[in-house]
């Protein structure tokens, strides 16, 4: 049985299919469909219960645009646009870049440099490269004390004074609208800033300034990332579950964990363009649900190359995995595979056909293969990749992670888990009132190690 294509009429939504996780597809490995059903019922009515205030990123397609308008124009005169930021204040402006504008470095203009390591030999390529005169840099920090972001600002500060240019000009902030360093520094030098609404926390911002400021600066209208996701935020909201992929999603991820201990997520779109929002959910994922011992372990992944790569593993390793797909309906290109070499049929069979013919039949038959081997797979499709489905996609992903949290009993808002590693770094590079993390360091330092 398949189920019914969730579809809105007129608008081209994302859709879900689930039918390989269910039992009567996969038998003792899938999933009754009642029970999914009555577990999304429960997701949902725990999203409304539950008065979150971090769920103010629901309010972002309605935010007022007009000073990140004003900022992207003066963005768009540079040679050289550089963000500056790490996790949810990196990865989403990541995926607007490579989704929306491939190759974007060899063709547009301003060039952009996403950098969000503090790799030294990164940083300085990136420094010989770029003429400072024509560089802005904006620098995104929800709370304005990440160390990575902070030692890259001081890196490109100190040179952008070094050469007598004005700060004011070459920085853009986007961060807190209160608190945190930056904030601070921007009132007294007079930078630009945008601000990251209160409640919206890193990595549910990438429609705040956060991603769209790069939007824009790239030619990309904020407008059509927004109305992709208000129009996902209304179909979250349905209760007929039938017409909520995100709640059928969080149900079947959160069962497959609960019920048949698949505790791994291959997270596998067939696109080059969605390679980092591979990676922009396994950060979301990770960061919102392991916590208490609870959770599953994404394993970012990206079609066909993860066919040759990891394909024997899924297919006949440990069962702890489910797979979810994202397909592409239609890629933009229609150039057919050349009719050449009549006389091998090993490459004759091929001519006629297009290359998105061949992405998209490998999907299928990858699917079909975990199918028959039973291996639980679901597939989230897309019709094609613009900014009205990413901004469908990127909410569809962040609704479907905020109702697995609720079904898991977590708060999807906040990050415990990495407090301690962030308080030895300070102690160990010297912050007041981290001493103690210091010594530790020290201590663990003079420790007897084990090398072999
Ligand atoms: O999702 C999160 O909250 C984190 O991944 C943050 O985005 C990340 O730690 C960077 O934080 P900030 O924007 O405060 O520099």
């Amino acid at each position: 049985m398949h189920l019914p294509i969730f579809q809105k009429k007129g608008v081209e939504v994302v859709k879900l299919d689930v039918s390989n996780v269910l039992a009567e597809e996969i038998g003792d490995n899938g999933l009754i469909f009642d029970e999914v059903e009555r577990t999304a019922k429960r997701a949902l009515s725990l999203v409304s219960e539950k008065k979150f205030e971090e769920l103010d990123f629901l309010n972002l397609p309605k935010q007022d645009l007009k000073t990140l308008k004003k900022i992207s124009e003066k963005a768009r005169q540079f040679e050289y646009f550089i963000i500056l930021g790490i996790g949810g204040s990196a990865l989403g402006p990541k995926v607007i870049l490579e989704s929306l504008s491939p190759f974007h470095n060899l063709i547009k203009k301003p060039k952009v440099f996403i950098c969000d390591n503090v790799d030294p030999t990164t940083l300085k390529h990136l420094i010989e490269f770029i003429d400072l005169k024509k560089t802005l840099i904006n620098v995104i920090s929800k709370s304005g004390s990440t160390i990575e972001t902070l030692v890259s600002f001081l890196i490109f500060w100190r040179m952008i004074k070094e050469r007598r240019l004005p700060v004011e000009n070459h920085f853009v902030f986007t961060t807190d609208p209160e608190k945190g360093n930056l904030r601070r520094i921007a009132k007294e030098f007079n930078i630009p800033t945008l601000e990251i609404p209160k409640n919206v926390v890193g990595r549910y911002s990438v429609l705040s300034p956060v991603g769209l400021l790069l939007a824009e600066t790239i030619g990309i209208k904020s407008e059509a990332l927004l109305e992709g996701a208000k129009v996902t935020i209304k179909q979250a909201l349905k209760e007929n579950i039938r017409e909520n992929p995100m709640a059928v999603l969080a149900s079947c991820l959160y069962l497959m964990d609960i019920l048949k201990k698949r505790k791994i997520v291959v997270f596998i779109p067939y696109s080059d363009r969605l390679k980092t929002l591979s990676e922009w959910f396994s950060q979301l994922w990770s960061e919102s649900l392991g916590k208490d011992g609870k959770g599953t372990t994404p394993y970012p992944s990206i079609g066909t190359i993860d066919q040759h790569s990891q394909l024997q593993m899924w297919i006949e390793g440990p069962e702890d995995k489910i797979v979810v797909f994202l397909s592409v309906d239609m890629h933009g290109f229609q150039e057919e595979i050349p009719k050449e070499f009549h006389n091998i049929e090993g490459l004759s069979f091929l001519g006629g056909h297009t290359l998105e013919e061949l992405i998209n039949t490998e999907q299928l038959a990858t699917e079909m293969a975990l199918w028959m081997n039973k291996k639980p797979n679901m597939k989230i499709m897309i019709p094609k990749i613009d900014p009205f489905t990413i901004g469908q996609i990127f909410q569809f992903l962040q609704t479907t992670t905020i109702m697995a949290g609720m079904l898991y009993g977590v708060n999807p808002f906040n990050q415990p888990g990495v407090e301690l590693g962030k308080r030895l770094t300070y102690g160990a590079m010297g912050k007041r009132g981290f001493e103690s993390e210091g010594e530790e360091v020290k201590n663990y330092l003079k420790k007897k190690k084990t090398l072999i």
